[in-house]
This record gives structure tokens, sequence and C-alpha cells, in this order.
């Protein structure tokens, strides 16, 4: 498994992670990833999977790097507090070591969520700070906040078929030394990809190349400086098969073949303000109703 400095920390974390949304298959599954060297995993408060990622890294804490996320509606500085209180408590660990804000909440003041943040990684119940689906401007709000310590990584959504960031957010980040963990790096399902592969360019790269389809995929977005990471399954044939996206690279070529065949999108700002404001509940709702849709009107929606 390939390391990547986190930031400019001096901290390497894998290059790909385990992420745990949706995830219902317990500990054992999620162990095998971490002796696979995925030692990174990806929760939230939200995720209702911060006690079995607790459970998968006893006997191996120090050595592996958990990431969890405070909710929104949690930003004010004493839920915040509590918040993390709890998830250490559900972790079963005295620190975290990346704590992100999971998404931007304009009704509270980003200087009284930073406040609390600065304050846990004073008192080391959080060893590094991050956002999450944060715009630059956000990003460079909540840094402004932060003060001098700095925020260090911004999850986003990023994969072969939604390159929305490449506009101005990743060239921000690079810039700027902030790691961007890439989210739905599998586009939430192979097939979401696939309805945006006419050619079957992932295909003929998976048989040339002696790779899964999904590890093809998965390494497109390590191809990119910066970019960390965190597909998600569950089952160990999946979170074994995601692990051996790391450790090689695509060519240019096949790099210059994926880019030329695979249509992919990069959102406007208008459909990235819709999806960053559909709350929670609605997203897993249009995520069902999506994956029964005829391929089409998929592709159309996505
Ligand atoms: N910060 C945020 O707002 C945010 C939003 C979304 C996600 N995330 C994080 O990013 C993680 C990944 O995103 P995601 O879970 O939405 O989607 P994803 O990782 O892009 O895709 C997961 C889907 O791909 C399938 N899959 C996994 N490995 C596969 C393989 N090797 N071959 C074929 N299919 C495979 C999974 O099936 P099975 O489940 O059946 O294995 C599941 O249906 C989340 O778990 C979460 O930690 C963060």
């Amino acid at each position: 498994m390939i390391l990547t400095e986190l930031a400019n920390t001096g901290v390497f974390i894998p290059e790909v992670g385990i992420g745990t949304w949706d995830y219902h298959a317990g500990p054992g599954p999620l162990r095998k990833g971490l002796e696979a060297g995925a030692l990174f995993i990806d929760t939230a408060e939200s995720y209702g999977t911060e006690a079995a990622v607790g459970e998968a890294v006893r006997g191996m804490r120090e050595r592996v790097f958990i990431a969890t996320k405070v909710s929104p509606q949690h930003f004010r500085s004493a839920d915040l507090r509590r918040s993390v209180d709890a998830s250490l408590k559900r972790l079963g660990t005295d620190v975290i070591d990346l704590l992100q804000l999971h998404e931007p909440n304009p009704s509270i003041p980003i200087a009284d969520t930073m406040q609390a943040v600065a304050g846990l990684l004073d008192a080391g119940k959080v060893r590094f700070a991050g956002v999450s689906n944060f715009s630059v401007t956000q990003l460079q709000e909540a840094q402004n906040a932060l003060g001098r310590h700095p925020i260090v990584s911004n999850q986003v959504r990023y994969n072969l078929i939604d390159r929305t960031i490449e506009q101005d957010l990743l060239p921000y980040c690079r810039a700027n030394r902030i790691t961007v963990i890439a989210y739905c790096p599998l586009a939430r399902g192979l097939n979401r990809i696939r309805d945006c592969d006419p050619t079957g360019v992932i295909d003929e790269l998976a048989q040339t190349t002696g790779r899964s389809p999904a590890q093809i995929v998965i390494n497109w977005c390590l191809c990119r400086d910066g970019v960390v990471a965190i597909p998600k399954g569950n089952s160990i044939e999946h979170i074994l098969d995601n692990c051996g996206a790391s450790d090689w690279r695509l060519s240019r070529e096949q790099l210059d073949l994926l880019d030329a065949r695979i249509q992919f999108r990069r959102r406007s700002r208008f459909d990235q303000l819709v999806r960053q404001w559909l709350p929670g509940p609605l997203q897993t709702l249009a995520v069902g109703t999506m994956n029964v849709l005829p391929r089409g009107l998929r592709r159309r929606l996505r």
C-alpha cells in the first residue's frame, strides 16, 4: 500500500482508505482491510458505524488512522464538544486522528465552530482538523477562523464520472497542500460508471492491465496529485479488491484513453448548491431510486 503525506503534516496515510457510509457488515471485513494495509478508516457520527470501526481496530489502534465527522447540526461549540466525546466513546479511543466538519452550516458562525475545534486540538482529543464538502471560499473562511492550526483535508465527491472539483477546488487544495479525500470513488457502484462508458474502456483496461474494473476506477483517482480515496465495500472480497487499487499506476496513455472515452461531467455551481442542500434522508432515497431507473435516465440525472 502506497502511503501519502497528509497535507504537510509529516504524517503518512494509506492512499486507499475504507469508507463506511451504508456499511453493515460488522468489524470483520474492516479488519481484513486493515490487515491488507488500508490502515485508514473513514466514518461519521451520522453513519452508525463508529462502534464497528472501534471494534475493527481493537489491538492495533496505534497503527490505524481514524477519520470521523461531526454533523452540521452540532456545529455550535458546546454541541461539537459533546459530539466528539460521544464519537470517542463509540470508537473506544482517546484520540480522533482526523475530525472533519461533515458539510458547511451557514446558520452557525464558523468562528464558534472552529473555536471548539481548536480547543479539541489543543487538548489532544483530536490530532488534525479537516472539512468535507467545503467550497474554496468556505475553506478559506474556516481556515481564517481556525487560526494557527491548519485545515489538512477536504473530503469531497471525486471519481471518473464526476470531475466537478477539477474546476477550482482541486487546484486550490494542491496549491495550499490540503489533502483531497475522494469520496464515492466508485460513484456509488460500478453500474453508474458503466453507464458513462459506452465503448467499454474500463473492461478493456482491466483486461490489458490484469486489474479489476474497481481497481482501474480507484487508481484513476490516485493518479491525481494530492488525492487519496476511501471506497466502501460491504464484503471482504470488495474491500480486498479495493486495496489492490494501490501499489501501481495507470500509464499516461491509459489515463488519456479514460479522458477521451468516459463521459464525465463537471457540475455547474447551481447543480452543486441543489445537491448540497438536499436533506440527508432525501439523498438516501434519491440514491436508492436512481439505482432502479433505466440506464438512459440514470445517466441524465447522475
Ligand atoms: N463526506 C461526505 O459527505 C460523504 C458522502 C458520501 C460518502 N462518503 C464517504 O466515502 C465513502 C465511499 O463512498 P460511497 O460509499 O458513497 O460509494 P463508493 O465507495 O463510490 O461505492 C460503493 C459501492 O461500490 C460497491 N463496491 C465496492 N467495492 C467494489 C468492488 N471492488 N467491485 C465492485 N463493486 C464494489 C459497493 O458494493 P457493496 O456495498 O455491496 O460492497 C457499493 O455499492 C463512504 O462510505 C463514506 O465513508 C462521504
